[in-house]
Parts: structure tokens; C-alpha cells; sequence
């Protein structure tokens, strides 16, 4: 195990030694700025929500060399992996359950509440894959129509619980539509959900903002439980790593469905994870960027006369209301990956912020 940190830490320390630059020619990638490899791909791909610039050069570094140990099982970076997780979110090791990505935590914890029998309660429109296995499972799925402002209905949720609901899924910021809840309004949503069910917080794209996290409510809360990525601010979506933060108890009722919980992710993977969290100036970064660009992107938007929803995220939810031409005929014109139209009424899309230039491709394709 000491060997291991040691062999990890030099490989951190390598990577600082090399400096941010040197990285970019390490990853063999042309520049855009002077900061970030330009992750340049054919199509523009702007609809997964992923992070253009990562995994972070130090990640990179490391990745590569954890290749060499991958032909043993990664139990002891799992652990160090759920040391440094529980170190952030001010909890202990027994309160974190790894998934490889947060779906696999989602998938769970639907399996954990259908054994329980009911229904679960979530916004429409959210991010809602997970829940397609939910008429398999055997329970029932019931929406709550957003605000006016595209924002959870915490009022209209808290009214949808009956005494079937075994849980309640808010995902904050929410994708689709990059709104956020008000902190306060929230803690109290879920000091009162989680007297009848289970409050799951999806906080996949909370690091794009400067909110805290719900994770310190967890210790007082059986009923809560929090799932977070590395595949949004970490640039990791491909290396799969995810979590759960809940109380001992919950953590060791949803891992009890798992035949080998924590063991999902790969050695590369978990030294991805472990280096990223270290790299505390890539993430600063990339939060400069997003905002950046995410301010021009809205900005564009706005004077082709295309509502946006102010966004807490790094995707922009929008109405093709007023556009004229074929939203999606100009995409796949200009070789560019969107996504779909999530409501009818007012034809609202999303569009994931990407690098400077990708985003200029796509206003300059929909003009
Ligand atoms: C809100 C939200 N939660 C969870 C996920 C799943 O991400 P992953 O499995 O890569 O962690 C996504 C992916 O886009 C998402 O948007």
C-alpha cells in the first residue's frame, strides 16, 4: 500500500515537475489557448454534456502509467479513492459508495427503492435514463411538471409524495435545463421529504457552480443520499467513476446488492480519479472557461432571438420558437453533434458548452 502511494505520489510529482504546458504536447494535442488541449474531434460533439479540455494533464500522465498494474485488482486505490472522496465532502470512508459513473449509483439506488415497492417521484422534464428500467422493476414513476421558469417544483413534489412514494429524485443543477434550487428552500424540501421517502440529489454538474454541496446533511439523514461524477468538471465521462454519499447504514443497504461493491472501477480509472482531485488548478480552469464561453454562447443565442435559461451548469437550455430555419439540418450540416428537443411546447433544446471555438462553429452554423 505504501509502495503504491509513493509510486502515486511521484507520478503526481512528475507531472508537476513537467509543468502545465509541457502536458499539452505530452497528450500530443494542438492548442487553443495557452491553458488547455484543444480535445479537437470530427463531429463538434456538444450533446453529452462532457468537459472539452480533460481528464486533466496530471490525470493523463498518471493514467498511463497505472496501465502497467492493471493486471491486478485495484482494491487498495479504491480505498484511497474513497478516502480522499469522504476527506471532500467532510464525511467518513463508510459513508461513500463508488459506481463506475453516477449512472450505476442511479441504477441502484432505483433497485434499492423498487424492492421497497411503489412509486418514486421525480421533475419532468429532468435527466430521467435511469428510470427507464423503472416499469421492469415494478415501480411506478410519477412527474411533476417544472415551474414556468424551467426551475423543480419543490412545492408541487413535496405535494405529489403519498404514502406510496419511496423516493424522490431532485437533479440540482438540472439538466436539461441548467436551473438550481435555492439553497435554503431546498434544505427544507428535504427536511420534509425525507420524513416519508428518500431524497436523491443528483449534484452531476454542481462543481460548475459555487453552491455547497447537500453532502454535510447526509450524517443527519438516513433518508438522504447524494450521487456525484468525475464525468462533468473532471473530463473523465469515459473512465466511468462516480459516488454515492449517504449514512453508513444507507451505504451498506445499497452496496448489500452489489456482489463486490467499490470494485466496478478500473485501476486506471481510480487513478484518474485519485490525481484529478489533486489537480486543483485544472478545475479552476475549467470553471473560468465554461463561464466564459457559456456567457458568449447565451450572449449569441440571445441575438439570433433564441430564449435561454440562465444556466448553473455547462449546457444551455434554449427555444428553437423563434427560429426559422432547420434547427437540426444546420447541425448536421456543419458536422455537429446536438441533441434532441426535450419539450414540444416552445421546442426547447440543450446545447453542452464546449470550447470557444466549437461553440463559434455552432453559432456560426445556426445563423
Ligand atoms: C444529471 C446527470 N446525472 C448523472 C449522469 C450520469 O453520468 P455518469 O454516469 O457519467 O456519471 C448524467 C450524465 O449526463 C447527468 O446528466
Amino acid at each position: 500500500m505504501n509502495n503504491r502511494r509513493n509510486w502515486l505520489k511521484q507520478v503526481s510529482l512528475g507531472a508537476v515537475g513537467l509543468g502545465f504546458c509541457q502536458f499539452e504536447a505530452f497528450a500530443n494535442t494542438s492548442t487553443e489557448n495557452d491553458i488547455f488541449p484543444d480535445v479537437e474531434k470530427s463531429p463538434i460533439l456538444l450533446r453529452s454534456n462532457e468537459n472539452p479540455y480533460g481528464p486533466s494533464p496530471l490525470a493523463r500522465a498518471a493514467m498511463q502509467k497505472s496501465i502497467n498494474t492493471s493486471n491486478r485488482y485495484g482494491w487498495d486505490l479504491s480505498d484511497e479513492l474513497i478516502s480522499l472522496i469522504a476527506k471532500k465532502n467532510n464525511v467518513s470512508n463508510n459513508n461513500i459508495l463508488l459506481g463506475a459513473g453516477s449512472t450505476e449509483i442511479l441504477d441502484l439506488v432505483l433497485q434499492y427503492t423498487a424492492l421497497q415497492k411503489g412509486n418514486f417521484v421525480l421533475a419532468e422534464t429532468t435527466f430521467n435514463y435511469w428510470t427507464f428500467p423503472s416499469d421492469k422493476l415494478g415501480i411506478k414513476k410519477i412527474t411533476v411538471p417544472l415551474t414556468s421558469d424551467k426551475k423543480h417544483d419543490l412545492a408541487g413534489m413535496l405535494k405529489a409524495i403519498d404514502t406510496d412514494t419511496k423516493m424522490v429524485y431532485i437533479c440540482n443543477p438540472n439538466n436539461p435545463t441548467g436551473t438550481i434550487c435555492e439553497r435554503e428552500q431546498l434544505v427544507s424540501f428535504v427536511k420534509e421529504a425525507s420524513k416519508k421517502a428518500i431524497v436523491f440529489v443528483d449534484e452531476a454538474y454542481l462543481d460548475f457552480t459555487k453552491e455547497e454541496s447537500l453532502s454535510n446533511l447526509v450524517l443527519e439523514n438516513k433518508n438522504l443520499i447524494i450521487t456525484k461524477t468525475f464525468s462533468k468538471m473532471y473530463g473523465l465521462a469515459g473512465a466511468r467513476i462516480g459516488y454515492a454519499v449517504a449514512t453508513a447504514s444507507t451505504i451498506e443497504e445499497i452496496s448489500a446488492l452489489k456482489s463486490s461493491p467499490n470494485l466496478s472501477i478500473s485501476v486506471v480509472s481510480a487513478v484518474a480519479a485519485i490525481t484529478s482531485l489533486k489537480d486543483e488548478k485544472f478545475i479552476e480552469q475549467v470553471h473560468s472557461s465554461n463561464e466564459e464561453v457559456k456567457k458568449y454562447t447565451i450572449e449569441q443565442l440571445t441575438k439570433l432571438n433564441l430564449t435561454c435559461i440562465p444556466s448553473h451548469a455547462n449546457f444551455v437550455y434554449f427555444s428553437l420558437d423563434n427560429y426559422k430555419k432547420d434547427y437540426f439540418k444546420q447541425l448536421e450540416n456543419h458536422n455537429i453533434q446536438g441533441t434532441k428537443i426535450y419539450e414540444e411546447n416552445g421546442k426547447w433544446t440543450r446545447i453542452t458548452i464546449g470550447t470557444m471555438k466549437e461553440m463559434q462553429q455552432f453559432i456560426e452554423a445556426i445563423k
